[in-house]
């Protein structure tokens, strides 16, 4: 039903007063994909979106659907849907109502609109609610009537600012699912803001990962798990250790890296020989008994946590704090044993300069 658009930034810098929200940034999204905007609160990511529909306009900068520069077009002359936080639905509207409201008002027919409305109930799984009003719904249904007001309007970009933060944890997962196959099927493209890092590694093709205004790193999900350019992007997405190590390249593109006792051939990512700091995702650390002779270094436990799946220790060593993921086992560890970690191989990364 819908023309997916490319979106494209070009230098865009927002300014607000003295307080620059938006830093330079340009990046292209392809039609057809999803990508999200991850980061921590206040770092641009509503007014990159608000861009795109058209609710702010950059300081300076292009922005480009499907070829053509929107930069200073009004929304009703986007072909863009926005599902807000707060769905912001018509309290006194029924379901179809609402969903009605926005081709009534680019004045379809009643009917017409009607009938439209139905399509993207049914499209979200809401037919036969069309009569109730949002107050009869539960979170999970007003948030899939807001998302029917934004697709029956057809859109070639579907903008998302955090839509599934008033909902809770079980049902946030089973909702971006939705979102992300909803997407697929209608192929359209997707923009979607959030600040949880594993939503934005379950439904997205790319994420961008924004700090203080400006794009930390973008790439596929997997891409900045395993390669993070810095400690941020590390921390940002999943868990990690930052711990340092001894570097000595090899060739062009690898190096020895040296932690503690234990050593690892790792893309150097254009750092020197000397110091350099590492990467390490807790699932990258094997815990082994003190003394074991694959020991990289050696510690104590400081921290030890029963989660049902797994264990969570914290082992105190000679270059800090090691955070790690362990099997459940008969005679788990506690504080104050002694203890060792190892390296894995899988889940390291030099991080670059
Ligand atoms: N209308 C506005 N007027 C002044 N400052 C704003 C306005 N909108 C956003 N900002 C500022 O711009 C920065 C980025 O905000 P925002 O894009 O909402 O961040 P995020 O969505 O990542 O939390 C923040 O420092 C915020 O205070
Ligand atoms: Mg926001």
């Amino acid at each position: 039903m819908t023309r997916a658009a490319e979106i494209r930034f070009e230098h865009v810098t927002k300014r607000f007063g003295q307080a620059v929200a938006v830093n330079d940034v340009s990046f292209t999204i392809p039609a057809g994909t999803l990508c999200t905007l991850l980061g921590p609160s206040g770092c641009g990511k509503t007014t990159i979106l608000r861009m795109v529909a058209g609710l702010e306009y950059p300081t300076s900068g292009q922005v480009l659907i499907g070829g053509q520069n929107v930069s200073t077009l009004p929304p009703s002359e986007r072909d863009v849907s926005m599902v807000f936080q707060s769905y912001a639905l018509f309290p006194h509207m029924t379901v179809l109502e609402n969903v009605a409201y926005g081709p009534t008002v680019a004045r379809k027919p009643k009917k017409q609109a009607e009938d439209a409305a139905r399509a993207a109930l049914a499209s979200v799984g809401l037919s036969g609610f069309e009569a109730r009003l949002p107050s009869e719904l539960s979170g999970g249904q007003q948030q899939r009537v807001a998302v029917a007001r934004a697709l029956v309007l057809e859109p070639s970009v579907l903008l998302f600012d955090e839509p599934l933060s008033n909902l809770d944890a079980r049902l946030r997962r089973h909702m971006r699912e939705e979102i992300r196959e909803l997407q697929q099927r209608l192929g359209v493209t997707a923009l979607y803001v959030t600040h949880d890092q594993s939503e934005a590694l379950a439904i997205s093709d790319k994420i961008i990962v924004m700090n203080n205004a400006v794009i930390a790193q973008e790439g596929k999900p997997r891409t900045l798990y395993d390669e993070p350019v810095n400690a941020f992007v590390a921390g940002f997405i999943g868990e990690a250790n930052r711990l340092p190590v001894t570097l000595n390249r090899l060739d062009e593109k690898h190096a020895t890296v040296t932690l503690g006792k234990a050593s690892l051939i790792l893309p150097h990512r254009g750092r020197g020989d000397g110091k350099a700091e590492i990467a390490l995702r807790p699932e990258a650390i094997a815990l082994l008994p003190a003394g074991h002779r694959d020991a990289a270094l050696d510690g104590t436990v400081a921290k030890a946590a029963y989660l049902g799946a797994v264990m969570e220790y914290t082992i105190d060593t000679e270059a800090g704090p090691v955070f790690v993921i362990a099997p459940v086992t008969d005679a788990p560890l506690s504080a104050g044993d002694a203890a060792a970690i190892g390296l894995t191989g899988r889940g390291a990364a030099v991080l670059a300069a």
